[in-house]
């Protein structure tokens, strides 16, 4: 960010996967896309995105978080496109199930990093994606020895991978995983 910059930012989990969402998302500049942010925190993704991808007027963002920050609502207001964007409090498991089925074109997996909630996150959100929509997981990884008992990604990431192998297309495969949903699970 540089001094111009209008929000405030404790945090940096995004600038170094700016790359991955500029070769994988472009695409989606004006249109009238939808976006899933599964774990929003300060709002650094969500304010790229919102810069990057909101410019179409029917282009929607639906950011969840358990924990919304007042940091966050005041970021996602200075993008000048909070219209366009709802901030989604509650636990991912919960909030997802309410969202619309086959419809966003872009699912960001990026909330809690135990093993289990990253795969339900998988599962609820593989459902929301259109077919041709992207799906994208943060940390794949990332192990925190301080939080063994709760596990990691990458275990639920691998067996996602295995699981809906025939049903997808993997775009990259890294310290985050980028993948295309191909087909609709029976
Ligand atoms: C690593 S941060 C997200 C960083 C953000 N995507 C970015 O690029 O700047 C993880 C966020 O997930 C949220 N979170 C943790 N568990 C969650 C859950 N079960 N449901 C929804 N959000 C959750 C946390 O409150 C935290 O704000």
């Amino acid at each position: 960010m540089t001094g111009m910059s209008p929000y405030v930012f404790e945090q940096d989990w995004f600038t170094a996967n700016l790359p991955r969402f500029r070769r994988h998302l472009s695409h989606l500049r004006d249109t009238p896309c939808r976006l899933l942010e599964i774990g929003a925190h300060e709002g650094r993704a969500t304010t790229w995105m919102a810069e990057t991808l909101l410019g179409h007027a029917e282009a929607r963002l639906d950011a969840v978080d358990l924990f919304v920050q007042r940091r966050l609502r005041e970021n996602v207001a200075r993008t000048g496109r909070g219209a366009q964007i709802r901030v989604l409090p509650g636990a991912s498991r919960e909030v997802l199930p309410r969202l619309d089925p086959g419809s966003y074109d872009f699912v960001y997996i990026d909330g809690s990093h135990a093993t289990v909630d990253v795969l339900e996150d998988a599962v609820l959100g593989f459902r929301l994606a259109r077919i041709g929509g992207v799906i994208a997981f943060d940390d794949y990884l990332w192990t925190d020895p301080l939080d063994a008992r709760r596990g990691a990604p990458k275990p639920a990431i691998d067996a996602v991978l295995a699981i809906y192998a025939p049903l997808i297309e993997v775009l990259e495969h890294g310290p985050q995983v980028w993948l295309r949903k191909r087909a609709e699970h029976a």
